[in-house]
């Protein structure tokens, strides 16, 4: 089916080792430029990753689950491996979304974006501006106050909480 026919489509694409409540605000906000909106978790990546690629789908699977129904139905959750712009084609799409949360993320979000649209000039990336209750998560920290017995429950999902505890 055509992006004509089915809607705008958009990929939101990241390592998620693990999904933050910042990467579901991105999700959230992102529904509201796409109708369906694809999570796609990278199975190679440069980062050494705590969780596997099956456990970080399986961990975004369950955070979505926590959004209402309407929402839900728009999203669809997969793995990916190769470059995002061939997983951005086959699923139809052209707009791939990231979150800005600081000037520091620009840097690398601009050559992501430039590095992408050389390899396929037809997809373009959005940039949202991540809520300011979000600024200062990321997946790293949630990672580092989890192995010292900090206090995760406001900045992941009770799923993703235990799992993190499980692991430490
Ligand atoms: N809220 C909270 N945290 C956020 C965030 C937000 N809105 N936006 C980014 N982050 C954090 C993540 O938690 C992560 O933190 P960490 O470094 O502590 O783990 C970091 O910012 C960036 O992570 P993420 O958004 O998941 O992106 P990524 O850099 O891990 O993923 C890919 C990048 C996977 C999309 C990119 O490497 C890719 O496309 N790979 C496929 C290969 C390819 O096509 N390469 C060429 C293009 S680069």
């Amino acid at each position: 089916m055509s992006e004509e026919q089915s809607g705008r489509r958009g990929v939101y694409a990241g390592t998620f080792d693990p999904i933050t409540v910042g990467h579901l605000d991105i999700i959230e906000r992102g529904l509201t430029v796409v109708d369906r909106l694809y999570v796609a978790v990278a199975a190679g990546t440069a980062k050494s990753a705590m969780f596997d690629v099956a456990k970080r789908t399986e961990l975004v699977r369950s955070a979505i689950s926590e959004l209402s129904q309407e929402k839900q139905q728009r999203i669809e959750v997969a793995s990916f491996d190769g470059l995002l712009v061939d997983y951005v084609r086959a699923v139809g799409a052209r707009l791939v979304i990231r979150g800005l949360r600081a000037v520091s993320d620009y840097e690398y979000e601009a050559q992501m974006a430039h590095i992408n649209r050389h390899l396929d000039g037809e997809i373009e990336t959005v940039f949202l501006v991540t809520s300011k209750d979000c600024l200062f998560i990321s997946s790293s920290i949630v990672k580092d106050i989890a192995r010292n017995g900090g206090d995760i429950s406001r900045l992941v999902t009770p799923t993703v909480a235990e799992c993190l505890q499980a692991n430490f």
